[in-house]
């Protein structure tokens, strides 16, 4: 029997490399899933642009338009449950994710950080690896939780730091990584 097709939404608020990393594992058939939905908390987001020029269903909420999270969330979780989702994937979502999505996705909501997870955590992992003086770094997928950065672990893949990197060398070989890690995970 094929394995069901994986119902997928992004979360993203910036630039969405991981975005297009995870769409094109699913045109060369390496990833059996679907984007059904891209969704944005930034009216501007590149993201939004990559996936409508990849016919990709993109939506900006706007969280200002909310008295709080909860209310916000709810929106996202409407999206999300009218397209039947079953994962829904943070990817560069610059955001705490609270308990109405986490309950409406228990074990279900995946995040992507650019160091190796429980260090470095929050803004800026890379430029804190460099600043630390590490000699490996890194990316890990987990699952999300009401924390920053802090749940579960789920894969990482280890990334030499080169004596001189700047912040951007080293973000930039992590990110490589990242594309390959996300949909493989997946
Ligand atoms: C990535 O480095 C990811 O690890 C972090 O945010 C960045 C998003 O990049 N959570 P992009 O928007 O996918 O290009």
């Amino acid at each position: 029997m094929e394995p069901r097709c994986l119902r997928l939404a992004i979360l993203a608020s910036g630039r969405g490399s991981n975005f297009l990393a995870i769409l094109e594992a699913i045109k060369q058939g390496r990833l059996h899933a679907q984007i059904k939905v891209l969704i944005s908390d930034k009216p501007d987001a590149l993201a939004l642009q990559k996936a409508e020029e990849a016919g990709i269903p993109h939506i900006f909420i706007n969280p200002r338009l909310h008295p709080d999270r909860q209310s916000y969330e709810s929106e996202i979780v409407k999206e999300l449950q009218s397209r039947e989702i079953d994962l829904v994937i943070l990817a560069g979502y610059m955001r705490l994710v609270g308990k109405v999505l986490l309950q409406a996705y228990p074990h279900r909501i995946l995040n992507i950080h650019p160091a190796l997870l429980p260090s470095f955590t929050g803004l800026h992992a890379q430029r804190q690896a460099v600043e630390y003086g590490v000699k490996f770094s890194g990316c890990t997928v987990h699952f999300v939780d009401d924390g920053m950065d802090t749940g579960p672990i789920i894969e990482q893949v280890v990334v030499p730091v080169d004596p001189g990197d700047s912040e951007d060398d080293l973000a930039d070989r992590i990110l490589a990584e990242e594309h390959k890690l996300y949909a493989r995970v997946l």
